[in-house]
């Protein structure tokens, strides 16, 4: 899609279609949408008078101007209420907008930007276009069959009255689109199966990133893993006949700048291993690179968004299956950190291939580090597939990433991590176990993590529910959703914003 930002006033203006929005019941027309009505003699406020067109949150209506207005088409999307609306819901009434537009089969979009409450015009216009850009994504890249009747909106024109406006716009817009691509890259990577998207995949997306942004990369091959001494990543690894990669991002490496590391989980098809998953929607299981797809999103966002920070992205990337040569529930792995692991189970991978990154992330003596991880099915249970599981060592940056989620709407969750959690995996034979019980499964994931960060302050996203969802959300297609990106450069911007003198 195409989007561009031009001077001028919606109801003088000349194209295929304009997208005015309106609230419910209002008792006057405000903003771009009043002018329009006045210029169409009140056609607009008698429609809404009569209740022909209520505003009712998503609701959508087109309405043909017949040569009243330049505008060849009006589409009336509907707020809501005044006073329930936020910038969350904008990013909704954007996508269903632009939903509603698409199936219409028109392909040019006018849309002016009006001011609200006290959002600027550039938050306005962010939230606009990160809803138009996340609700229209589809992902079509194999299918083959009517590929011409496939509708899709190709440009986006924004609308801005004065310079000053304008200039506001152009900042919204700017960073709406690098977020919401990067978003959209990580939601192809989920999407994409695993025999298209596997570690190698990952890594030379990781390249192609970093050649683009001039970023550093370092892939580590399955024998520098090992020689290395990640056991524990290498076990998982073994089972399968595609190569492993430890792969290693650096966003301006070298600068006296606070550092900070992500860790993405790059399962790319996660069968359970010799603890084989039940078949039913083991093909979701594509989709356990979430994590990496986020960190992978975030640092390409945030070396576009220019951010002063040391960024250091770490993927371990293997797919976890069964074979000869797999390893085995009852197998004792020696971690990188030097910590020995007994196996319970072969599906409790995530938390093998994450503990060896995590260790490795210690020699950068980061700020935070932050991993993101489809980890526990026990997430799912406890906090269903809307929310994050939130954990971590260190309140403030809890609170940073709280204040994140609330910024971005992609909605977190706190989870304790209490020392008494320790219990449920001591080990007869080893340090510590891989799996508990079944009571408290995604805080024995986390806890299990919290071993290799030391002292570094740290926190875990479970995404395991809202990585990958069934049913479509506002501004979120089902499948493959790229959770976690927006979360991630809101906290690194704020990070940035609120740190002008670092380390
Ligand atoms: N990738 C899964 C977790 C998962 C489940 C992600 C559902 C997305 C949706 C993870 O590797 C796993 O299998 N975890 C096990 C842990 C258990 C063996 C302690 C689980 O959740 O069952
Ligand atoms: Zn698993
Ligand atoms: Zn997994």
């Amino acid at each position: 899609m195409d989007l561009r930002i031009e001077k001028g006033s919606a109801e003088k203006f000349s194209c295929e279609l304009l997208l005015l929005f309106s609230f419910q019941s209002p008792s006057s027309l405000e903003g771009p949408i009043q002018k329009v009505d006045q210029a169409w003699n009140g056609f607009l406020s008698t429609l809404i008078e009569q209740n022909d067109f209520k505003g009712e949150l998503f609701q959508c209506r087109l309405i043909h101007t017949q040569g009243a207005l330049p505008a060849k088409r009006v589409v009336l999307a509907g707020l809501g209420k005044k006073e329930e609306l936020d910038l969350e819901k904008w990013r909704g009434v954007a996508s269903k907008a632009g939903q509603f537009i698409r199936e219409l089969g028109i392909k040019q979009v006018t849309c002016p930007i009006q001011p609200f409450k006290d959002e600027s015009e550039e938050e306005l216009t962010d939230a606009l276009v990160t809803g138009f850009l996340l609700g229209t994504y589809q992902f079509d890249e194999f299918k083959t069959l009517d590929r011409d009747k496939a509708k899709k909106i190709d440009d986006l024109i924004l609308l801005g009255e004065t310079v000053e406006t304008v200039q506001q716009i152009q900042r919204g817009l700017n960073r709406a689109q690098i977020i919401s691509n990067a978003v959209c890259m990580a939601r192809d990577l989920a999407n994409a199966p695993s025999n298209n998207v596997t570690p190698s995949t990952l890594a030379e997306k990781a390249k192609e990133i970093a050649k683009q942004e001039g970023l550093d990369v370092q892939v580590l091959e399955l024998h520098e893993a090992e020689a290395m001494g990640m056991g524990a990543f290498v076990a998982v690894a073994k089972g399968s006949q595609e190569p492993a990669k430890f792969i290693v991002m650096e966003y301006n490496k070298n600068q006296t700048l606070d550092t900070i590391v992500l860790v993405g989980k790059g399962i790319t098809f996660d069968s359970g291993g010799i603890s084989i998953k039940p078949a039913d929607r083991m093909d979701q299981m594509k989709a356990d690179m979430s994590g990496a797809a986020a960190v992978l999103g975030a640092l390409q966002a945030a070396a576009k968004l220019r951010l002063p920070l040391h960024l250091v992205g770490i993927i371990p990337a293997t797919e976890n299956l069964p074979s000869g040569k797999a390893y085995k529930p009852g197998d004792i792995l020696k971690t990188l950190s030097g910590q020995t692991v007994e196996v319970i189970s072969t599906d409790a991978e995530g938390r093998l291939i994450l503990s060896d990154a995590l260790t490795y992330s210690l020699r950068y003596q980061p700020r935070a580090i932050i991993d993101l991880a489809t980890l526990t099915g026990a997430c799912v249970i406890a906090l269903g597939d809307y929310v994050i599981g939130l954990f971590g060592n260190d309140e403030p940056l809890l609170k940073k990433v709280e204040e994140a989620s609330i910024k971005t709407g992609e909605k977190v969750w706190r989870l304790p991590l209490w020392e008494e959690y320790f219990e449920y995996i001591k080990s007869d034979v080893a340090d510590f176990k891989n799996v508990g019980t079944r009571a408290a499964g995604a805080i024995i994931g986390a806890i299990f993590l919290r071993k290799f960060v030391e002292t570094i302050p740290w926190v875990h996203l479970d995404i395991a529910g809202p990585a990958f969802i069934e049913k479509e959300r506002p501004y979120t297609p089902k499948g493959g959703t790229g959770v976690g990106v927006r979360l991630l450069v809101q906290l690194l911007r704020d990070w940035s914003s609120s740190n002008p003198n670092p380390q």
